[in-house]
């Protein structure tokens, strides 16, 4: 059997958590408010889980690919667009760490609580610049800086963002009109048993 990492172990219970479902609905609202979708519009969810923003998006947006590097996820996300006979979502198994998606070009990417997953950062936003058309929007929903308690001891990845530094790399990337706000406050129980609270962010950009 192949290795299951952390995220193919969740994935079927995923959607059983309230806090779950409504962080994703909270920030496909925010992200209605701030970003003109249409139906004219191809969108990337990376990291995309069990689809939960796709999902609340779908009905405002034309294509949605779905993708995430976790089998156990994209597993979920199929059986899920099958069941809701979505005929404009799809899902695929890739790590943009790791590889390349050059299938098709994009009209929006956004994310939700994966980028401090991702070691590379650098090549990840350079693989979003590269697939978006000129005139695209980003979307990133993430941890605002943290001590490192919401994942505790062994995670090794990002402790949150730094708005002011990611804003610098999107910069770099070739976004403009960057802009944040806090969208969403994450209430839970940390592994050392302390009740803590972390504020969600939602950045959002467009490709030069
Ligand atoms: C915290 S979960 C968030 C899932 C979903 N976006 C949500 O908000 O419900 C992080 C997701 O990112 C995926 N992931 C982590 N690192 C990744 C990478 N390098 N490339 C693609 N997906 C990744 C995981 O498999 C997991 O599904």
């Amino acid at each position: 059997m192949q290795h299951m990492n952390e995220f193919d172990i969740k994935a079927t219970e995923w959607d059983n958590s309230v806090m779950h479902r409504e962080r994703a609905k909270v920030v496909a609202h925010e992200i209605l408010s701030r970003l003109p979708l249409t139906k004219n519009i191809k969108a990337l969810e990376y990291g995309a889980g069990t689809g939960l923003l796709s999902f609340n998006l779908r009905e405002y947006l034309g294509e949605i690919t779905m993708i995430d590097s976790s089998r156990g996820m994209v597993n979920v996300l199929n059986e899920k667009i099958r069941n809701s006979g979505s005929d404009n979502m799809k899902a695929a198994m890739i790590n943009l760490e790791k590889e390349d998606y050059t299938a098709e070009k994009f009209n929006l990417v956004y994310t939700l609580m994966v980028l401090h997953h991702v070691s590379d950062l650098d090549r990840v936003l350079d693989r979003f610049s590269n697939m978006l058309m000129p005139g695209g929007y980003l979307a990133l929903a993430d941890l605002h800086s943290e001590d490192g308690s919401f994942h505790g001891e062994g995670f090794s990845g990002h402790k949150g963002f730094d708005t002011g530094r990611l804003a610098a790399l999107l910069k770099k990337h070739g976004f403009t009109d960057i802009d944040h706000s806090d969208v969403y406050l994450i209430d839970k129980i940390t592994a050392d048993n302390n009740r803590k609270q972390f504020q969600v962010f939602l950045m959002t950009a467009v490709r030069k």
